[in-house]
């Protein structure tokens, strides 16, 4: 069972590294689902606003091979299904700013992944989380993929594929996911069962896998709280009660920490339309991106923006700002002096730029002092996606693969999200 998604996940990821040039402005939202050709109807944003399901991307480049969430989808020990998943405790009907969505959802409901502590209190009990596993054995990486070399690594994919799928086969010794404490690298030697310390990394491969998702913790920031996300895991069932397991259920608002931004955040219209984070378009999502540093001195104006003479081509683009010298993300306090896009930057990025993915390093890629109207510039089109909250620390700048993944939570105008960088 493991090994065809392995290698299903290797393929779909070395297909998006081969094919970085694809996102033409209409491609992130053609006909609805069902409909799909390869020559997508052109048709124009604002008169047709059916959202696109797919499961398929790029003539069947991409494969999305996780399940939808929706209240009807078959949920662990729930007979009448997963339920109503989503709420709004927040809505601009009653006077606030946007809707914010909570989730609240058993872990292991739809597609998902176990953690070593879901069934040895051992384990459990000494943190080996999900927050552990090793991005390693969920990304096959491939160190060869030059930009200029494309063409010639097609061949050599295959080689490695083929090469990989062999050992592969051999590969999966149980202390690969849990080498030792944090510090130290890949590649040693470890004798699992005597050290129970859980390694968390963020660099992997001697810096060719960046993570750049911050972890959820209750310290974890979310706009409009001083408190954080605070207990966002409850154990429904536990084996100190007499469950055969222990089973968490995950309460979050969708905006907290490292997430996307869909168009129906900002947009009544494109809320009540369906335009959720599950019709993001994953080749947006997941391609070459350029790191940048912009000046520490200013909120992102069009003068910053003209300043940092993006070349024409590049879309997708990570902002790092003074908000990562000053470490917000590790604040719990939502602070309101965070840099972001004021209008003016917004715009011009749409208009003299091809960049359709916009990462920031704060919960918002609209300074505070513009939080509607740069959102509104950015989701308008429905064509650029938003991606804040991201861990940019460390990370020399510079052209890297980035791979983000939102989860797929129907109706929801927002999602935590797992992006990697690869170099
Ligand atoms: C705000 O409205 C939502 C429905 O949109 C409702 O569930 C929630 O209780 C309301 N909150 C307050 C504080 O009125
Ligand atoms: C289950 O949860 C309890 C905390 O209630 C913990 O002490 C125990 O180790 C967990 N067991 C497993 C198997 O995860
Ligand atoms: C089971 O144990 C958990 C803590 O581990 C507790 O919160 C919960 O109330 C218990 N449930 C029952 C039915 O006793
Ligand atoms: C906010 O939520 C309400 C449902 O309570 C919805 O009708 C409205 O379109 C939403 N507005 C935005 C901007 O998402
Ligand atoms: C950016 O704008 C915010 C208000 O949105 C302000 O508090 C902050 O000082 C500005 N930052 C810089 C570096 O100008
Ligand atoms: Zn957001
Ligand atoms: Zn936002």
């Amino acid at each position: 069972m493991k090994i065809p998604v392995f290698l299903l996940l290797l393929i779909t990821l070395s297909q998006v590294t081969l094919n970085p040039i694809v996102s033409v402005a209409d491609s992130a939202y053609p006909s609805p689902y069902g409909i799909e050709t390869t020559t997508s109807c052109q048709s124009t944003a604002s008169d047709d606003l059916i959202p696109v399901r797919r499961e398929v991307y790029g003539n069947g480049r991409i494969f999305d091979i996780t399940h939808r969430l929706t209240p009807d989808m078959p949920s662990w020990d729930l007979e009448d299904g997963l339920g109503q998943f989503l709420w709004l405790p927040k809505s601009m009907k009653n006077g606030s700013l946007a809707n914010n969505s909570e989730m609240k959802l058993p872990t292991h409901t739809g597609t998902h992944i176990d953690a070593p502590g879901h069934v040895y209190d051992h384990y459990f009990d000494a943190g080996f989380d999900v927050d552990t596993l090793d991005l390693e054995v969920l990304n096959e990486f491939m160190p060869f993929l030059e930009s200029k070399m494309r063409v010639v690594c097609k061949l050599l994919v295959l080689t490695e594929l083929l090469f990989v799928s062999t050992i592969s086969l051999a590969f999966s010794s149980p202390n690969d996911a849990y080498p030792t404490g944090y510090g130290d690298e890949p590649g040693a030697c470890v004798g699992a069962s005597d050290d129970l310390r859980p390694l968390r990394r963020e660099v992997y491969e001697d810096g060719q896998i960046f993570d750049i998702t911050h972890q959820f913790n209750p310290n974890t920031p979310i706009g409009d709280s001083d408190e954080g996300i605070g207990q966002f895991l409850t154990l429904l069932s536990s084996m100190k009660n007499g469950s055969d397991y222990n089973f968490s259920e995950l309460r979050l608002g969708v905006h907290a920490g490292t997430h996307v931004d869909a168009p129906g955040h900002m947009y009544e219209e494109y809320y009540d339309a369906g335009f959720d984070v599950d019709s993001l378009d994953l080749r947006v999502l997941n391609g070459p991106a350029l790191l940048v540093d912009v000046p520490r001195d200013n909120n992102l104006t069009a003068d910053v923006m003209q300043s940092l003479h993006i070349p024409k081509g590049v879309k997708r683009v990570l902002f790092r700002t003074l908000n990562t010298d000053r470490r917000l993300m590790w604040k719990k306090a939502f602070d309101t002096s965070y840099v972001g896009f004021m209008k003016d930057g917004a715009q011009w990025l749409v208009d003299n730029t091809d960049i359709k993915l916009v990462g920031i390093d704060y919960l918002s890629v609209a300074a505070f002092d513009d939080l509607l109207p740069a959102h509104h510039v950015f989701l308008k089109s429905r064509e650029i996606i938003l991606v804040e909250g991201l861990k940019l620390d460390d990370i020399e700048a510079g052209l890297y693969t980035v791979h983000c993944l939102p989860l797929r939570l129907l109706g929801a105008e927002g999602s935590p999200i797992r992006c990697i960088l690869i170099k």
